[in-house]
């Protein structure tokens, strides 16, 4: 077996979903915040898309994807970003952003070379360190803080540590913290990536889920502006579109690096299905079904934040994305998390995302705002009686 299996175990949320499937065998619903997959309809539109794309004859769709598809994100990108991309050479259709993030090292890193050290922020999504552990690379995770808005400030990073690292992700708006950060902060990391020859990445899956009043959050490519060297963002329709089932994303950015994924992906097979490519630009073509979401999403949010907020709570981030994150009262993250599951509550603990994770609950605005009503009347009920602990 390859021991890079062995070292980094099971997938970490695969426990939790066991443990939700032992509780719910009783037939009574729980309350599960615990699984980022959104349970909105995809918009009919994108599903008739799909279904219009069935072809009769169905063959191997290409490592490039679907020039219909390139010119929808590029589309979108100008529209959100105010940026133009060349969707021949700058745009590259993914299967989801995860498999992008997980091959991408595939593209960059000399395994046999000096820089061999992938730079991420923990908590957060492990899939940017076990992309980089299985391509035989080395995972450097640093650890982010409430203080500083939980940024991965490349600045404060000492130089050896710099030199070493092939490519630094970045995760704004971010999982599991749900923080967000501004333009100034993408210039400096950029400023600091290209001093010290690093790959600067920037995983941007949830950059339309925000506060529908809020300023929509930017893009890394706006701190590139022209000049793009250096530079990879990958996006999503999973999330911004209520399509995590159909598996579309998008990486963006230099050239160069494009051109190393489009040469490394033949040898993989992981593009999306062409009827999958033409629900994708027909769901990249539209924001009016995004902005709907994002009602949905901040009724939801409001609700566990009103919760928060009259519990005594203490919230952290949760500016975007549908997570909000919350201090574990008492501090011990898996033991609130448990004794939340004794009232049908199921969140993340914090820990699932990495050490610095721990004394926080994760939890994915998943079920419907009544259901939000009821997880947060239970767990107030629950504080009433002294089962659980309200706030320190
Ligand atoms: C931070 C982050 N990046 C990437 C992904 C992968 O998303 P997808 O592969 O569905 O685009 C997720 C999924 O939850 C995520 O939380």
């Amino acid at each position: 077996m390859n021991p890079v299996l062995t070292e980094l175990g099971g997938y970490p949320l695969a426990a939790y979903q066991d443990l939700k499937r032992e509780l719910a065998a009783d037939g009574t619903p729980l309350h599960d915040f615990s699984i980022g997959d959104p349970i909105e309809p995809t918009p009919q539109f994108i599903r008739d898309a799909l279904v219009d794309g069935l072809p009769e004859v169905s063959q191997y769709p290409t490592a490039v994807g679907l020039h219909e598809l390139r010119q929808a994100i590029a589309g979108w990108i100008e529209r959100r970003f105010k940026i133009g991309v060349d969707p021949d050479r700058e745009v590259l259709p993914t299967a989801g952003s995860k498999e992008a993030i997980f091959h991408l090292p595939l593209g960059v890193l000399d395994p046999r070379g000096e820089r061999t050290s992938v730079l991420w922020g923990t908590p957060g999504y492990p899939v940017y360190e076990r992309g980089f552990r299985f391509a035989g690379g080395i995972s450097d995770p640093v650890a982010l803080r409430p203080e500083n808005g939980w940024r991965l400030e490349l600045g404060e990073i000492d130089r050896p540590r710099l030199d070493r690292t092939c490519v630094a992700w970045l995760n704004y708006p971010h999982n599991p913290t749900g923080a967000v950060v501004d333009g100034d902060f993408y210039a400096d990391a950029l400023q600091a990536a290209r001093v010290h020859g690093i790959v600067l990445a920037s995983d941007e899956c949830y950059v339309d889920i925000h506060p529908p009043a809020a300023d929509p959050p930017g893009s890394l490519l706006q701190a590139a502006g022209d000049d793009r060297s250096g530079v990879l963002v990958a996006f999503s329709l999973s999330k911004r579109s209520g399509m995590t089932g159909y598996r579309c994303g998008a990486l963006v950015g230099d050239p160069d690096l494009i051109a190393a994924q489009r040469l490394l992906r033949p040898n993989i097979g992981t593009a999306s299905p062409e009827f999958v490519q033409r629900a994708g630009a027909a769901a990249w073509a539209d924001d009016v079904h995004v902005a709907q979401r994002r009602e949905i999403f901040d009724q939801k949010r409001t609700i566990l934040l009103e919760f928060a907020a009259e519990a005594g709570l203490q919230v952290s981030g949760s500016q975007a994305t549908f997570y909000v994150w919350l201090a574990a009262p008492g501090g011990d993250d898996l033991a609130y998390a448990r004794a939340l599951l004794a009232e049908r509550v199921v969140v993340s603990p914090g820990r699932a995302f990495g050490d610095a994770g721990r004394g926080w609950l994760r939890l994915a605005l998943v079920p419907s705002a009544d259901g939000c009503r009821a997880a947060v009347d239970a767990w107030a009920a629950a504080i009433a009686a002294g089962r659980l602990p309200g706030h320190d």
